[in-house]
């Protein structure tokens, strides 16, 4: 007993010890058309440090789904409870649509015979809307799911979690990248950096791998449910110099990839939907097109999922939808030969991307080393079947988890990208980007023939880099970023331009110099980031002017100046850094004759010589204006939008909080009634501290609580439920206290007897085995001992006398308070050492008398009295037990710095 109460004191100081320290975690998210996966990177010792986080189901994924089902908000599971009831009020495949122009979002929910109310909105993208007179962007509905990934992650690590990698799949274009990155800023999040799904892969893949002895291709082949892609990665090492040590380190390249943004496990679905809508319509014979009800579309859906998941591993599954629509159940078969016939085409089309890969590579089959296999949908046989056909091998690999090999590969690189989390494993990463770009200029002077394309990015061009380009221009312009190639756009789009951006400022510098002697045209300098997550942006611009003019400047002794002005007819001033407009107006206004000169050349031998003339050459760079003026489906929220998003989320988040706790609380006060009923009702123990008539109250009590619950409490706020628990706990907690204690008491007084009789011993003890321990201090513990003994003895005697029915004379808790504090004293006299003989100490620069009473204090009581003119909080024992105990552990601690916790 004693011992525990000891260690839970230590435990105690040393949680608070932990939450004083502020943790935090980064996390990796992989969003997908149907489901999301979260995975948290959290140092902490004894633990994987990459690990997936469960949702509230235990389950490893969550369905990305948002729901509004009057007035309420729901997410993931949650989500995916209600989609059979209200198939229009549960939003799926939004990540497909962000960034995406209404036009092809449409076709593409109608395809798939989604039932929800989408709408355009000003920017040419899609809005759902969630009811009559509420209506959300994508970015805003993708924010909500983000968010609740993160919460998970938090969840999961018990961390804050602000900092996330999030994946994309290679074919998501700007607009859907800066889409996602909105929704994220939208759930608080900062994305460290957007991942394309295949070099997640690729580093999951190579993180345990050692290259050096041969480098490798590998082809990783994802098939999900609304796309399929195909990348080249190359795998190899290169040697770098570490603490001058020379050490190989391997590295990954991505080569190429190819995708098929519209072909998934989707679309064999779908397949099976129209073949059994056809069915079901056969076998109902009045005329009735399925289709058109979206709640039986909706069950059709869901049961086909399963079916085609049975047709995976046998030649046959059924099909059976409870009252598929106007009561009528629908029960069905189909043979796996059926499965493959219905969905002939896509089989082909499933190996478009890994061809076009090898075109382009000029590699054969047989020079790739491995064909990986992600994605839900590459378990289906046949799909596998061609694979293996195609590359004409027996097998194909399966060495990553198909469901999380990339959330765990961007957890890597999550980690990789943050500070202060180093991984022990090196693997360089090479990713390039999807897509090619062409910037193009344009505006007065610019040349309409092609001439003003500025710049070409190809394909797969390294992931971050600068761009710059500079080149003669004196008058504002704009600039457009565009899509190389008309036939590889992101999917959906019809216009390659994605971002444009009017530049300005420069016909203005160029008229302010016009009247100077410039020594070479104007030149224009653009500045272009294509950023880790795949992004390109101008950044930067600024107008270069070089002028050359003569000035006068006092002459210099050259006999003694010679090296100085070895080139005495130039010297640059060069405005570089941020020359503002400003100090260039300043040097402008005095005709940069004097004061120029003087700083740059003035020498202390100078002597007043006269003036002469010189040559001098100047450089200004001057920062141009850039506004950005993209419009369509692709252009980010206005500022007001933005704002005003956040604040409708926060909201959303604030109900569903408390939506959550009035859950919490209506529930524990059902539990609360259920199990308290039960205890007084069975239990015959009750009978031994409580009247029967004090029972049944309570239990009256309880009915009458139960019976609100049913009828009037339906809907009540988590206060009122709160509110009727207290008054519960209120009536009933005597009861149980009088219970517990029954035992608990009975069970005290036998430790602290069983204590009282060891301290005894021990008392009896330190005569011989510390004789050195203050006598006063011993006695008065003995005393204490006693005190408490006598208590005992009363207390329990008077219990005797008491009616178990009414309160108790004393408690457990009590008891345990007065033997912890015999436990202290006990133990503070217990550690007092025994004096050192003494020594002759070199003189301090203290007075000597004060150093020995130091050293004398602990064996004669005599000198406490001497200690009281030391300042420190020495106050006699006498005056407060415990502060005096205390200061003389200190004095201890100081003197023969003994560990404090010695116990
Ligand atoms: C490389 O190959 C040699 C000989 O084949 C083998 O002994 C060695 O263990 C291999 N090293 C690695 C890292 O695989
Ligand atoms: C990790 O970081 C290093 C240094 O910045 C970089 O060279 C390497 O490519 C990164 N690797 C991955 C997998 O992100
Ligand atoms: C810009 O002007 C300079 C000097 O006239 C000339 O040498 C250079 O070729 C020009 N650059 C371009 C891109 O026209
Ligand atoms: C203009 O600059 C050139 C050299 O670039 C120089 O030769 C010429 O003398 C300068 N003219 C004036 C008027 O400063
Ligand atoms: C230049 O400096 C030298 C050495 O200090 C001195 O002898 C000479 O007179 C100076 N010349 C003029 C023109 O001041
Ligand atoms: C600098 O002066 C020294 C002697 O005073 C002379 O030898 C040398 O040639 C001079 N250099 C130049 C560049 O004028
Ligand atoms: C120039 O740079 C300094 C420090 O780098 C900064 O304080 C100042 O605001 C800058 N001026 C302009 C005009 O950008
Ligand atoms: C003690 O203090 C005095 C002056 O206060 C000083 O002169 C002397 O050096 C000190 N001695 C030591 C051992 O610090």
């Amino acid at each position: 007993m004693r011992n525990m109460l000891f260690r839970l004191g230590i435990f105690l100081s040393i949680l608070s010890l932990f939450l004083i320290k502020s943790e935090s975690a980064v996390s990796s998210i992989d969003l997908g058309s149907e489901w999301l996966k979260v995975a948290v990177v959290n140092l902490k010792p004894g633990q994987s440090p990459i690990t997936i986080a469960i949702n509230e189901m235990s389950k490893r994924k969550s369905p990305a789904l948002v729901a509004f089902q009057s007035e309420t908000r729901l997410l993931g599971e949650e989500a995916a409870g209600i989609v059979a009831r209200y198939p229009d009020k549960v939003f799926s495949n939004l990540r497909d649509m962000v960034g995406k122009p209404y036009q092809d979002v449409k076709r593409s929910a109608d395809s798939m015979y989604l039932p929800f109310d989408i709408v355009e909105d000003s920017r040419g993208a899609t809005r759902i809307r969630v009811s009559d007179d509420a209506s959300y962007a994508v970015e805003e509905l993708l924010g909500m799911i983000l968010k609740y990934a993160t919460n998970l992650a938090e969840f999961h690590s018990k961390v804050t979690v602000k900092d996330a990698v999030i994946s994309v799949p290679p074919y998501f274009g700007q607009a859907e990248r800066k889409g996602l990155l909105t929704a994220a800023e939208l759930a608080g999040i900062n994305v460290i950096s957007l991942i394309n799904e295949h070099s997640s892969a690729a580093l999951q893949y190579g993180i345990d791998k050692d290259f050096s002895n041969g480098s490798r291709h590998v082809i990783f082949y994802d098939m999900g449910s609304s796309s399929t892609y195909a990348a080249l990665v190359y795998y190899s090492v290169y040697t770098a110099k570490e603490f001058g040590k020379t050490v190989s380190v391997n590295q990954f390249q991505v080569k190429d990839v190819r995708w098929e943004s519209e072909l998934g496990g989707q679309n064999m679905e779908l397949r099976l939907v129209e073949y059994f809508a056809d069915e079901f319509n056969k076998q109902d014979g009045n005329g009735v097109d399925v289709r058109k009800y979206p709640k039986a579309m909706a069950k059709l859906k869901k049961q086909v999922k399963r079916t085609k998941e049975i047709l995976s591993a046998n030649t046959a599954a059924p099909i059976s939808v409870e009252s598929l629509h106007d009561d009528r159940d629908f029960r069905s078969t189909i043979t796996r030969e059926k499965f493959e016939e219905l969905c002939g085409d896509l089989w082909d089309k499933s190996l478009i991307p890994v061809k076009e890969l090898l075109k382009h590579s000029g590699l054969q089959a047989d020079d790739i080393y491995a064909v990986e296999l992600i994605g839900g949908a590459t378990r289906v046989p046949k799909l596998q079947v061609k694979l293996q056909e195609y590359f004409g091998r027996k097998d194909l690999d399966k060495h990553l988890d198909a469901d999380e090999a990339i959330v765990l590969g961007a957890a890597l690189h999550a980690a990789n990208l943050s500070d202060g989390i180093k991984l022990n494993r090196k693997l360089g990463m090479v990713d390039g980007s999807s897509y090619s770009f062409v910037v193009e200029l344009d505006g007065p002077d610019l040349s309409k023939d092609g001439a003003n394309r500025l710049l070409w990015v190809p394909r797969m061009k390294k992931l971050p880099s600068k761009i710059f380009k500079s080149f003669n221009h004196s008058k504002d312009f704009e600039v457009s970023l565009a899509y190389d190639h008309e036939d590889l756009l992101p999917p959906g789009l019809s216009s390659p331009v994605f971002a444009q951006y009017a530049v300005s400022g420069l016909t203005d510098a160029a008229e302010k110099y016009a009247s100077r002697n410039l020594s070479s045209p104007i030149k224009t300098s653009v500045h272009f980031s294509l950023s880790r997550s795949g992004i390109l942006s101008l950044d930067q611009a600024e107008a270069v002017i070089q002028i050359s003019e003569w000035i006068e400047v006092p002459k210099r002794n050259l006999t003694v100046e010679n090296t100085t002005s070895a080139s005495p007819s130039v010297s640059v001033d060069v405005g570089t850094k941020n020359t503002s407009e400003e100090t260039n107006n300043s040097l402008d206004s005095d005709g940069g004759i004097s004061n120029a000169p003087n700083s740059s050349v003035g020498e202390p031998s100078m002597m007043d010589l006269g003036t002469e003339r010189k040559l001098k050459k100047r450089t200004f760079k001057i920062p141009l204006k850039i506004v950005e003026k993209t419009v369509g489906p692709g252009m980010s929220l206005s500022k007001e939008s933005f704002s005003d998003a956040k604040r409708k989320l926060e909201a959303l988040d604030v109900k569903d909080a408390e939506r959550r706790r009035t859950a919490e609380l209506k529930n524990s006060l059902e539990e609360y009634i259920y199990a308290t009923k039960e205890k007084l009702e069975t239990s015959e123990d009750f009978e031994k501290i409580s009247p029967i008539d004090e029972r049944q109250s309570v239990i009256k009590k309880l009915d009458e609580v139960q019976e609100w619950l049913y009828t009037d409490g339906e809907d009540a706020t988590a206060t009122e439920f709160q509110e009727h628990l207290n008054l519960l706990k209120a009536t009933a907690d005597p009861i149980f206290f009088r219970f517990k204690e029954l035992s608990a008491r009975p069970a005290a007084v036998e430790v602290a007897r069983q204590y009282l009789t060891e301290l005894q011993q021990t008392i009896h003890g330190w005569e011989t085995d510390k004789p050195w321990l203050p006598k006063d201090r011993v006695d008065e513990l003995s005393v204490n001992a006693d005190k408490f003994k006598t208590w005992l003895d009363e207390k329990e005697a008077q219990q005797k006398k008491t009616s178990e029915f009414s309160t108790p004379v004393f408690t457990s808790e009590e008891v345990f308070k007065k033997v912890l504090s015999l436990q202290d004293k006990a133990a503070s006299i217990k550690r007092i050492p025994k004096p050192k003989p003494k020594v002759e100490k070199p003189v301090k620069n203290e007075t000597e008398t004060n150093s020995k009473n130091a050293e004398n204090s602990y064996s004669t009581p005599e000198n406490d009295n001497s200690q009281n003119d030391k300042p420190a909080g020495d106050s006699d024992s006498s005056t407060s037990e415990e502060v005096g105990l205390e200061s003389s552990i200190n004095e201890e601690v100081n003197v023969e710095s003994e560990p404090h916790d010695e116990l």
